[in-house]
């Protein structure tokens, strides 16, 4: 299965947009390799937006990369990445032109399928701008799907049509592997949270074969580049990526990879919330409580192996006290039961906690715990 697991990678457009090159490509790749990503399962370099001509060429009908950015043709970059082990991944879009206005695949969908086969492209975003007003959408993704089927690689669809047309009922039979759901991400608080807030009643439509993908994270941007906003604390990007992990989403990366190093580096590498993004299971987390207009919460995921992920999560702008009993996940206290807990952040002893657990969290943070139900 191509999506058993929600996809890792890097995605060039958060930092990038328009600004990429075969040297960049490469760079990243390398830098992939030898800061560990790729041990830890980043497995796919996308090239997004902006990597073709503005027209396709007038014989073949074919889009063609860009030859100031890529001037060894995109099969060259692709075999590069590939040769560092890693997987390729290509960018398109449903309609007539991509959203930085590009050639689009709108009725080239099966020659442009045959392309990206051709590249050795082993992923596929598929965007959602500039489509025939008449255009279904949903049948766009179904034409997109069935053209990588046919092109005889096997090929990712990482849909992006931002949660249109209530984009969780039907995607998962079209084909496609993973979904946006979302708007674009900026590099701020308030946009991965709103993000976030805006798909947590959904996530039960995300499961093996096909995830809930809330946008390329923009852990380690810090304001540099192409959605650079104001950027996030340290305290803002820990809290970011717990939440990607724990609700199962694909994480995509989308900092300057040749300069990603020290917390955040750390952060993207923590093997045990890449546990619990990995889970093969891929359950979605019980809310055990919500309080705050649903800002502060305690989240439980049921991971395979008997584990179970608790997460306190704090994005109101103040300290809060954060609680729940363990009867809200089903513990009785009858049971005679305890969660004796890891910290996710420290991979320390977090100690047994009975009954009732709470503890206080600063503004935008959050508390991760793996944990096991043993006789207290
Ligand atoms: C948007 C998409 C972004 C990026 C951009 C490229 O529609 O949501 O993730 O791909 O287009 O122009």
């Amino acid at each position: 299965m191509l999506s058993s697991r929600p996809p890792m990678g890097f995605n060039t457009w958060n930092t990038f947009g328009e600004n990429i090159s075969d040297a960049m490509i490469r760079e990243t790749a390398d830098a992939m390799v030898e800061k560990g990503l790729l041990d830890v399962g980043y497995r796919y370099l996308v090239i997004d937006d902006c990597w073709s001509k503005r027209q396709r060429d007038p014989e073949s009908g074919k889009i063609v990369p860009e030859p100031v950015k890529f001037p060894n043709g995109m099969k060259a970059v692709s075999d590069y990445v590939h040769g560092r082990g890693l997987l390729f991944g290509m960018y398109s879009c449903a309609g007539v032109r991509t959203c930085a206005d590009y050639p689009g695949s709108f009725d080239h969908e099966f020659l442009d399928a045959e392309t990206f086969a051709e590249y050795g492209a082993d992923f596929l975003k598929y965007d959602f701008c500039n489509r025939p007003a008449a255009a279904d959408g949903p049948l766009l993704y179904k034409r997109i799907s069935a053209a990588l089927r046919a092109s005889g690689r096997e090929i990712l669809l990482s849909a992006c049509n931002w949660g249109c047309d209530e984009v969780e009922k039907w995607i998962r039979s079209v084909g496609a592997h993973m979904y946006r759901s979302t708007g674009d991400i900026n590099d701020s608080f308030a946009s991965f949270r709103d993000i976030f807030m805006s798909q947590r009643d959904k996530f039960a439509y995300s499961a093996p074969g096909c995830f809930n993908d809330i946008d390329m994270l923009t852990v380690g941007m810090y304001a540099n580049g192409n959605v650079g906003a104001g950027g996030c604390t340290d305290v803002e990007y820990k809290t970011q990526f717990a939440i990607w992990c724990m609700f199962a989403c694909p994480l995509m990366l989308g900092c300057d990879i040749r300069k990603l190093d020290g917390f955040c580096l750390d952060l993207v590498k923590n093997k045990y919330l890449i546990r619990i993004n990995q889970d093969e299971e891929a359950r979605t987390p019980m809310c055990v409580r919500s309080e705050h207009s649903g800002l502060a919460n305690v989240f439980v995921r049921v991971l395979s192996d008997n584990e179970y992920a608790v997460m306190f999560l704090n994005l109101t702008d103040h300290d809060r006290r954060c609680w729940f009993t363990l009867e809200d996940m089903g513990i009785t206290a009858s049971s005679g039961l305890c969660l004796k807990a890891t910290d996710v952040f420290t991979g320390e002893d977090a100690g047994t906690h009975a009954e009732f657990w709470q503890m206080n969290l600063p503004a935008h943070d959050c508390a991760v715990y793996l944990c096991r139900a043993v006789k207290a």
